[in-house]
């Protein structure tokens, strides 16, 4: 099983309860949080005609919308993500899958894509796609996760050792993207979870593509977890 199989994809983000059940685990998590610097890095594009791929239940491209005004297209595989997208007002929601993307060369000066090109099969060709959409000073934002990401869970679950091998994330996510843009800066963060409850690990568990072991009923609480994730910042 990989993160990039496209039925796996299609089953794990058919509704939004996976989604929900691991954002679950971050709520209160002290550090640097990375969606906040997502959204700086975003702030400080200016964007006008922002491109958002992958954009889940739509609250990112709802919040760029309304707070900066840009004009924003959204493109996500599931029909469901879609569906909460066009609910939140995100007016040009439509399903679709990165690597082909509907848009004419240059449509967008800003393309962001959260947490989602480790899901992509051909990742070159996704970022060609990217870039082909972008103008030609265009930036793509995009954020992924370390090898090292939620390490604790990853031995608490036993997740096979290959569970984690993502085609993209902060390891390697420079070089894939340096074959596309001429420039890429980036932004390293972590972040700690102090979980107290068994509750939240036992739905984190089963929201994951992979088989899981069972949480023992005397796990210690509070349990730590640490996230570390990437935003990278990549310009034509
Ligand atoms: C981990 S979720 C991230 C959602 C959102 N960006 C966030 O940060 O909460 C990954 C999203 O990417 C979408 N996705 C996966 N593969 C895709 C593809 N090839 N093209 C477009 N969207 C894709 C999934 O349907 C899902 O909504």
């Amino acid at each position: 099983m990989a993160f990039d199989d496209q039925a796996v994809v299609k089953e794990q983000y058919a509704t939004e309860a996976n989604l929900r059940a691991r954002q679950a685990l971050w709520i209160g998590a002290e550090g640097e949080d990375a969606k906040e610097i997502l959204w700086q890095q975003i702030v400080l594009a200016k964007p006008r005609r922002l491109l958002e791929v992958g954009g889940g239940q739509g609250e990112l491209a709802e919040r760029i919308q309304r707070d900066l005004g840009a004009q924003v297209s959204f493109l996500d595989f599931s029909p469901r993500m879609v569906e909460l997208a066009q609910v939140r007002g995100v007016v040009d929601a439509r399903q679709g899958d990165v690597q082909a993307l509907p848009f004419e060369e240059g449509s967008f000066d800003t393309a962001v894509a959260a947490w989602m090109l480790y899901h992509v099969p051909d990742l070159d060709r996704g970022l060609s796609e990217l870039a082909r959409v972008l103008d030609d000073d265009g930036s793509l934002i995009a954020v992924t996760n370390s090898e090292h990401h939620i390490a604790e869970l990853r031995e608490l679950f036993a997740y096979p050792r290959d569970a984690f091998t993502m085609s993209f994330n902060s390891e390697n996510g420079e070089d894939f993207l340096r074959r596309h843009f001429a420039s890429v800066e980036r932004f390293d963060c972590e972040v700690r979870a102090t979980v107290r409850d068994r509750g939240t690990l036992v739905a984190y568990g089963d929201s994951s593509s992979f088989p899981t072991r069972e949480v023992p009923a005397d796990v210690p609480l509070p349990f730590l977890v640490h996230g570390r994730s990437t935003i990278f910042v990549a310009t034509k």
